[in-house]
């Protein structure tokens, strides 16, 4: 567990925020997809919460660390009214993050909601270590234009951008996931990967509607108590190649699972 302070946290809009944690050098280097368990101490003692690392630097002397969350219930309301300098408690990076196969050649980003947050941290990895002859796509879903955050550093990352609203206020009116069967035809399965984050229901559509043969890794979300596998709070049912159920932990075995890995019927 790490000690760090808050350097700033931005109200982005609505509910939507930007947290940024100054930690010390031993904090090891996240991997997309993994996950940092956050504690304050103040105003009272809270349980930690689980939280997807959205960007990551070194600096000298110090890291920082930055999330980006949206405030649903007392846990992150608290979190939202931390001033700078707060200390927090930080315990990571745990987890398993996406896999990167060397003979992917067209990367397609999927997020949904705060989704983007690791959907960003991982562009930015691909960003610094694919060559020039990969090409990255982003499938991007919200409910409105106004629920998006986090859109102008994707843009800056660049890549082909394909956006879908509920209200039409933004792209295409309709889901995330009606866009894909059409976008999949034109895809290679052999040197193709999909990278997926966002909200159960998303995710759930996806596993219905994805043609077969194209590999997918989704980041499932969890209520989470120690973070580290040992409460088994945060297990889901998987199916192995042979057919049998078997429990696994989103925190310790995920949070990234192989798509067509996971019981969607016993969620
Ligand atoms: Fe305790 Fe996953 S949160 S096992």
């Amino acid at each position: 567990m790490n000690s760090g302070n808050v350097i700033y946290n931005r109200r982005l809009k609505a509910g939507d925020y930007h947290l940024a944690l100054r930690l010390p050098t031993g904090f090891a280097d996240p991997l997309p997809g993994q996950f940092v368990m956050l504690r304050t101490t103040a105003p009272a003692p809270l349980l930690s919460r689980p939280f997807s690392v959205y960007r990551f630097t070194r600096h000298r002397g110090h890291v920082v660390l930055e999330l980006l969350y949206r405030v649903v219930g007392g846990g992150t309301k608290l979190f939202s009214q931390m001033p700078s300098g707060t200390e927090v408690k930080v315990l990571g990076p745990l987890g398993r993050g996406f896999r990167i196969g060397r003979a992917v050649r067209n990367h397609v980003l999927i997020a949904g909601g705060m989704g983007i947050a690791p959907i960003s941290f991982l562009a930015e990895f691909l960003q610094q270590t694919m060559g020039r002859e990969k090409g990255m796509t982003f499938c991007l879903g919200a409910k409105s234009s106004d629920d998006f955050v986090g859109l102008e550093r994707l843009e800056e990352i660049g890549g082909h951008f394909h956006i879908a609203t509920d209200d039409g206020t933004l792209g295409t009116c309709g889901l995330v996931t009606d866009m894909l069967p059409g976008l999949a035809a034109g895809w290679n399965p052999r040197v193709t990967s999909l990278y997926v984050c966002g909200p159960p229901g998303m995710l759930r559509s996806l596993a219905a509607c994805l043609p077969a043969g194209i590999p997918c890794q989704v980041s499932m979300e969890a209520r989470m108590a120690c973070g580290l596998g040992a409460c088994l709070g945060c297990a889901i049912s998987t199916v192995t190649r042979r057919n049998k159920i078997v429990k696994k932990t989103v925190c310790r075995d995920g949070p990234v699972f192989d798509l067509r890995e996971i019981c969607w019927e016993a969620l």
